[in-house]
């Protein structure tokens, strides 16, 4: 049986993987920086690459250990090599890179975006492709085309805040802990969707584009007020803290259903992939799986421990490896998602 070792530092998770040909993830461990970032309320890009210049090595020891598997034992190494925050990348991909030119195995570039959606594939153990494919995180809100396990078409993101942003931001704006979603999730549970009426972006009649930072407005003013206006905005007790989340959270989730259908219907597909931070929100689950079956798709999510940033996810590499797809040592990173034609 083969191995590879995959390395994700993208964002703010430091995280590496073994994985063996038949794509069983052995060990997949995630150093989380959420304590660093907790009291700037988001990612702080420099505090995150010295954090995973930190951790890396740790974390690839530990998921070797954890695999009860050698570096000897590595067929190849795979790391994400787009997009994040260049800093990041950085240094997953030298430590990927310095690991492949010792060991004298190929180096596979994963797509870290991609990735969260292939997590579907992998938490779902059977075929789930063709499929639309739905990654809401802290940085993307994107819809794909997913024609084959590898060939994924951007056909809608965000002309703004990512979803899982948002999220981040509601959390700052309550003054709910970091990260914002399951603080948001957690005290949603106690309001009522229906007790504010906040805007939905569905943007122009067909389009799978999306747009939160009019939510996040609507949120930030109930909350505390209208600058100029002459009314102060109630005290926000707990009830209101939970209704104003239960409200921001369906107006998230009505959103994303909405674009969902539309490019289910739009590209007749039949199965919806959803990956990402935000996947793992309990109402984004349920509201999809009810609201789908009118179009009688069916929807698959990222199993929870694949959902939020790993490396497990990045199995992916082993399609690439299967077709013959490594990169060469002077590979670089490329930060921004690239809109493909
Ligand atoms: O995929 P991920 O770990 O990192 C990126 O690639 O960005 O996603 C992190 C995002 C954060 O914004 C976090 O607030 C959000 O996912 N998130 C959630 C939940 N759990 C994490 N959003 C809503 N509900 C959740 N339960
Ligand atoms: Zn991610």
């Amino acid at each position: 049986m083969k191995h590879l070792l995959a390395i994700e530092s993208s964002c703010d998770e430091t995280a590496a993987a073994v994985i063996d040909q038949d794509r069983h993830v052995l060990s997949n461990v995630v150093a989380s920086q959420d304590d660093l970032h907790q009291r700037f309320g988001g990612v702080v890009p420099e505090i995150a690459s010295r954090a995973h210049v930190r951790a890396i090595l740790p974390v690839i020891d530990e998921a070797l250990r954890r695999a009860d598997r050698k570096l000897s034992d590595l067929h190849a190494v795979a790391v994400t090599t787009e997009p994040g925050l260049v800093g990041s990348l950085l240094v997953g991909l030298t430590a990927a890179k310095t690991l492949a030119m010792a060991l004298g195995v190929p180096l596979v570039a994963v797509n870290h975006v991609h990735a969260h959606l292939y997590a579907c594939r992998l938490s779902a153990g059977v075929e789930v492709f063709p499929a639309v494919g739905l990654v809401v995180s802290g940085g993307h809100t994107n819809l794909y085309d997913c024609r084959t396990l590898v060939d994924y078409e951007l056909i809608g993101s965000t002309r703004d805040d990512a979803a899982g942003e948002a999220f981040d931001k509601a959390a700052a704006i309550l003054g709910l802990p970091y990260p914002g979603g399951p603080s948001v999730e957690r005290a949603a549970r106690n309001g009522r969707p229906g007790a504010f009426k906040f805007p939905r972006a569905l943007l122009e009649p067909g389009s799978l584009d999306f747009s939160f930072s009019g939510l996040k407005t609507a949120l930030l003013y109930e909350a505390q007020g209208k600058p100029g206006a002459s009314a102060v905005a109630p005290e926000l007790t707990e009830q209101r803290r939970g209704d104003l989340a239960a409200a921001f959270q369906e107006a998230v989730v009505d959103v994303l259903v909405e674009k969902c259908r539309r490019a289910l219907v739009q590209g007749s597909r039949e199965r919806l992939l959803v990956g990402g931070g935000v996947a793992a929100n309990q109402r984004l689950r349920d509201r999809l799986e009810e609201s789908l079956r009118s179009v009688r798709a069916k929807v698959h999510f990222a199993a929870r421990e694949f959902c939020t940033d790993n490396a497990g996810m990045a199995a992916l590499a082993w399609e690439a490896l299967e077709q013959g797809q490594t990169v060469p040592l002077d590979i670089d990173v490329t930060p921004g998602l690239i809109r493909r034609p």
